[in-house]
């Protein structure tokens, strides 16, 4: 999962925040998809490495997530943006994230990360 995200973040298109983020989302199967954020000239357009990795699973088949690494340049480990929060909910509402930087790991559940998420539950 490490290598996947790192490998990820390697290929992220910073040229704007100069910030490069990697994630490694694994899918209830094993398989492991990477992810990088890419940012854009029209800098609301920029999707993060979360995201990206979600998209990648999805269109590749899968649906259900159990685990997620994120790395990134902060010397800390860091936790999905909201938005991120929100889209992996989607997904994946007992997800386990884990934030990594050099030898130190946060970990986080996904309902610690985003409690009384809004969901699909009401939604006629
Ligand atoms: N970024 C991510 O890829 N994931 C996050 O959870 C936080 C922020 C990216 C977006 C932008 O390209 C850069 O980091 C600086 O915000």
């Amino acid at each position: 999962m490490r290598a996947v995200a790192d490998t990820a973040r390697e290929h992220a298109h910073a040229p704007y925040s100069g910030f490069h983020v990697g994630a490694a989302l694994e899918t209830a199967d094993g398989t492991v998809f990477g992810g990088c954020n890419v940012e854009n000239a029209s800098y609301g357009l920029t999707i993060c490495a979360e995201r990206s990795a979600v998209v990648a699973a999805v269109t590749a088949g899968h649906r259900q997530f159990t685990r997620l690494v994120l790395v990134s340049d902060a010397d800390e480990p860091i936790a999905p943006c909201g938005a991120c929060r929100q889209v992996l909910a989607e997904f994946a509402p007992d997800l386990i994230v884990a934030g990594c930087a050099g030898e130190s790991t946060t970990t986080w559940t996904m309902r610690e990360l985003l409690p009384a998420s809004f969901n699909s539950d009401v939604l006629p």
